[in-house]
């Protein structure tokens, strides 16, 4: 018998492009995780209406009728569990998750960041690295701990900086980019070849080209 798909939910706050890549993938029969459901964190996240569209259960908890971060997390969980999940993704989740929320999921949420790890932590990623001069940008997916942007790396996609670059222009050829390592990532993990082992990410080498977990544009 197929092994069961991994319930996965993803947790959002706006736009969701990354919420689609992922719903995208988890379309195809052989994707080893399914969207079982959205949580947002905001009632009026765009992405909640692509959940509707594709008919997954949704959960909006809006943080402006809804008490203290520690209540706020508590009904979080409660919705994930209620659910089944098995797996958080958070894409575009514009809040600070507990430690104690983080360690009762341990190794069970991912994340995806707009750089690549550990360099440009929190905001403003593109227009950092275009300060910094670098010649390579990227995304990173990462399981998540207590520390911001912090956890075992997944898998990362590289794209050039080009001469005369903006913020937007990086910011759209990282975003292709991160529309192809997150889906990369969930199946990486949903399908058990992707473990963390200390506070590394080791990839089943039995299945897996050693590079598997690395992104570098043209395709
Ligand atoms: C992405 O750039 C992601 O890396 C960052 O927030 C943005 C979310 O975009 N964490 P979207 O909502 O998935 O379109």
């Amino acid at each position: 018998m197929a092994k069961a798909k991994t319930r996965t939910a993803v947790l959002i706050s706006g736009r969701g492009s990354n919420l689609a890549a992922l719903i995208a993938a988890a379309d195809n029969a052989d994707f080893p995780a399914e969207i079982a459901l959205v949580l947002s964190d905001r009632a009026d996240a765009k992405g909640l209406d692509l959940a509707r569209e594709h008919g997954i259960p949704i959960a909006a908890i809006d943080k402006a009728r809804c008490g203290t971060k520690a209540e706020i997390e508590m009904q979080f969980d409660t919705a994930l569990r209620d659910a089944g999940i098995e797996l958080i993704c958070l894409a575009g989740f514009m809040r600070i998750l507990s430690a104690h929320f983080v360690e009762s999921w341990r190794d069970r949420i991912l994340n995806i960041h707009p750089s690549l790890l550990p360099l440009f932590p929190g905001l403003k990623t593109h227009e950092r690295a275009l300060e910094a001069g670098v010649r390579i940008h990227g995304a990173t997916v990462h399981f998540v701990r207590a520390e911001m942007d912090a956890g075992p790396i997944v898998a990362q996609g590289a794209v050039p900086v080009l001469d005369g670059d903006t913020p937007e222009h990086l910011a759209d050829r990282v975003l292709g980019i991160e529309h192809r390592i997150y889906p990369l990532a969930l199946d990486l993990v949903a399908s058990g070849r992707a473990k963390v082992q200390g506070e590394r990410v080791i990839i089943d080498s039995t299945t897996m080209a050693p590079d598997a977990a690395l992104l570098s544009p043209p395709d």
